[in-house]
């Protein structure tokens, strides 16, 4: 049987852009829905970065004026996967994070930069190009949520849409006065199209039109059906319900093997997990920690955003130290939580560090050296952290929230009884809270045998892509088949 073609939708893909797990998702998603019989084709916007990874590129399409400049798409691949590249230098020639100017703010024509992304994304599923036409299009996130309001005003053939939320806390909401600037039609702006509050709302348009609505865990899916998360979509979701689904993210597990990872400072799996010392050892001078090997130290590599809670921990700190912990902490993000962090780490030398920044490799020895790992979220739709630290052998100790409370199971009286713990989980999402899931974390460590064995558990979990690809793959055959 043919592939089924599907054109992702995305605005950023590692490795080529990342400044998230939307990134890890578009660029392992594609590879293991094609053992599922899918092929999957990305359109990224033309980014630096982008441009400069794409191989065999070749001119598909012309644009004389594309929101206020001409363009090119380009056709290339890159890392293994089929890429349409928008090469617009108007909106996208600029360095840096795809999101934000030099002073840390929106670029202040984003509406233009992800409207252009969908409109194109919208004419390539109606056959732009010769001898390509999509079966469904899958849209990624607020800045792909306008694919489904150019196929609905646009007129021409329907490709089906599946729209995947990552994040809701995103929505890509714009002054209504640009309705004509994005090429959209007046009776686009109501409520059954793009209009939210007065506004112009890129992900509410998405999930109003979309044929299909998945985010990314079961729990998050219904969390954001209630008013408490559903940050003001609530209605709209509920509404549409019976077309939502949640579906777990993976991780692609040939980057995060500890067995072959070339950042740790020594390789090992599920039948050695002693050697992970020698990462605990390399990770403690990393962090200028004392190298105490029965001290339990506790990594976490984060955004620095209100989201994941990073506050929380800095008023659990002190718990933890009197427990004895050392902390390892990567992140960026927030100015006053980056502050809040590196004096946290001033205060407790050699017991606490903090390296803010962004670095892939660092964040992988984390992973292979941190005896637990925290993720301490408000709020988390599925949370990859997790995922890599269940592989390697680095226990969670998380929030019971969204897609961390469907991967994580805690080490509770039944869960160890039952030989099924792999971590512990924190409800509700408080210091306090948090401060108790500590000291759990740390008298379970000092109990060597149980904790090899919630370690051994997790190391034990399937946390690849391959059941999330099949999932997607019987949603994409089932919405396409009608
Ligand atoms: P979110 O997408 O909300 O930021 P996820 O847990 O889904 O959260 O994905 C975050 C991804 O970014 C993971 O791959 C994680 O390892 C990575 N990451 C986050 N912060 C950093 C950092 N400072 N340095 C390196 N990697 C990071
Ligand atoms: C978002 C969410 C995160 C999720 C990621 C990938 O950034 O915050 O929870 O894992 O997208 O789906």
């Amino acid at each position: 049987m043919p592939h089924l073609p599907v054109l992702s939708v995305a605005s950023e893909l590692y490795p080529l852009v990342k400044t998230g797990g939307l990134a890890d998702v578009a660029g392992a998603l594609p590879g293991a829905l094609r053992r599922e019989g899918i092929a999957v084709s990305t359109l990224l916007p033309g980014y630096p970065t982008v441009l400069g990874g794409l191989c065999r590129a070749e001119a598909a399409h012309d644009f004389a004026d594309l929101f206020g400049g001409p363009a090119r798409l380009l056709s290339g691949r890159a890392k293994g996967l089929d890429l349409f590249v928008l090469d617009a230098p108007h909106l996208y020639a600029r360095p840096g994070n795809p999101y934000l100017g030099p002073d840390g703010a929106d670029w202040p024509d984003n509406a233009l930069r992800f409207a252009a992304l969908s409109f194109v994304g919208a004419r390539l599923g109606q056959g732009l190009l010769p001898g390509y036409r999509p079966a469904a299009v899958h849209c990624h996130d607020w800045q792909a949520g306008l694919v489904p309001a150019f196929l609905h005003y646009g007129g021409g053939a329907r490709p089906d849409t599946v729209l995947t939320v990552h994040n809701l806390a995103f929505q890509g909401v714009f002054p209504a006065e640009l309705l004509p600037a994005l090429g959209l039609p007046d009776r686009a702006l109501h409520v059954d199209g793009v209009e939210f509050h007065g506004a112009i709302g890129f992900l509410k348009a998405g999930l109003r039109l979309a044929d299909r609505i998945t985010t990314v865990s079961p729990t998050y899916a219904s969390e954001i059906c209630s008013p408490e998360a559903g940050m003001g979509l609530d209605g709209l979701l509920r509404g549409r319900a019976d077309l939502l689904t949640g579906i777990l993210n993976g991780i692609d597990v040939d980057t995060w093997n500890p067995a072959t990872d070339p950042h740790l400072a020594a390789r090992y799996g599920a039948a050695d997990p002693a050697s992970r010392a020698a990462n605990k050892r390399a990770l403690q001078a990393r962090f200028g920690l004392a190298e105490l090997a029965d001290a339990p130290l506790f990594g976490l590599i984060s955004r620095l955003s209100w989201q994941k809670g990073v506050d929380l921990l800095l008023e659990a700190l002190s718990v933890l130290l009197a427990e004895g912990g050392q902390l390892a902490l990567l992140g960026a993000g927030d100015p006053a939580l980056e502050a809040a962090c590196a004096e946290a780490a001033a205060r407790a030398p050699g017991r606490v560090g903090c390296l803010i920044g962004y670095d892939e490799g660092l964040a992988h020895l984390i992973q292979a050296g941190s005896d637990a790992l925290l993720v301490p979220s408000r709020f988390e739709p599925c949370g990859l952290t997790q995922l890599c630290a269940l592989r390697y052998g680095a226990v969670p100790v998380v929030a019971r929230v969204g897609g961390l409370a469907d991967t994580v199971i805690d080490a509770n009286p039944a869960g160890l009884a039952a030989g099924a713990s792999t971590g512990v989980q924190f409800a509700p999402a408080t210091a306090t809270a948090l401060e108790y899931a500590i000291r759990r974390a740390t008298s379970l460590f000092r109990d060597r045998t149980t904790w090899a064995q919630i370690q051994a558990n997790g190391m034990a979990a399937d946390v690849s892509w391959a059941a999330p690809a099949r999932a997607y793959a019987v949603l994409l055959r089932e919405v396409t088949a009608r």
